[in-house]
């Protein structure tokens, strides 16, 4: 495995085809935040229209801390698991009060915020501040687990816990921002759960699962 093809490959492949997605369009921590947060149990199609219309009620951090909780919950509506939204507005009074209103680029602080996990943590740092920090979900288990053909189960949280490890090495140390960013969208439009798209996929000549057919045996998964 060369991690430097795989990189050049993927982020060209990036740069090419990245998905024009509402909150691409600046690397305001709090709206990379936001976006991660409604991105986490729902589809990025349905969390567009929501993530505008949150952004034009509360368009900053002050503005959501400032807001009444059935306001913020009123903008929910729809998306469902509502403490996202409750943990969310927790967290970003938290940012107010402690770090006058910016967003931490720094882990420790981060995680130590009301539902802020690894995954968050690490979209935000890596999305918002370019720092090369993995933020491993569900797809990126996908991706990693067929690239590297890896026959972990990714139901277990060591298995995520590994994976993480490899990420840091092997995570893009130039632009970590894009990088995580087409590992999601490579997970979304080609490397997908069932019938992966292996031969238009920018980094199949990568991908042990690939060279060695068990592309569709990946990753393992012991419960739903
Ligand atoms: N899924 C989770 N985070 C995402 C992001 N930033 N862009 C696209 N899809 C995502």
């Amino acid at each position: 495995f060369n991690n430097f093809q795989f990189e050049e490959d993927l982020l060209n492949w990036y740069y090419e085809n990245k998905r024009d997605l509402p909150w691409r369009r600046s690397h305001d921590p709090y709206k990379v935040w936001v976006s991660e947060i409604m991105l986490q149990q729902t589809k990025v199609d349905t969390v567009i229209p929501y993530f505008h219309r949150f952004m034009e009620r509360f368009p900053t951090v002050y503005d959501l801390a400032k807001a009444e909780e059935q306001d913020v919950l009123k903008a929910w509506e729809g998306l469902g698991y509502y403490s996202r939204a409750k943990n969310l507005q927790a967290a970003v009074k938290e940012v107010v009060a402690t770090y006058n209103g910016k967003v931490p680029d720094d882990a420790k602080e981060l995680e130590s915020l009301k539902g802020v996990g690894p995954y968050t943590k690490g979209a935000i740092l890596s999305i918002a501040y370019n720092q090369p920090v993995p933020a491993v979900d569900g797809n990126v288990m996908r991706v990693f687990s067929r690239v590297l053909k890896i026959e972990d189960d990714i139901a277990l949280a060591k298995s995520k816990k590994q994976m993480e490890k490899y990420l840091e090495e092997l995570i893009s140390k130039d632009d970590p921002s894009s990088y995580n960013q087409a590992i999601m969208d490579l997970g979304a439009t080609i490397c997908t759960p069932k019938s992966p798209a292996c031969l238009v996929c920018p980094v199949a000549e990568h991908c042990r699962a690939f060279q060695d057919g068990v592309q569709e045996v990946l990753p393992i998964k012991s419960k739903a």
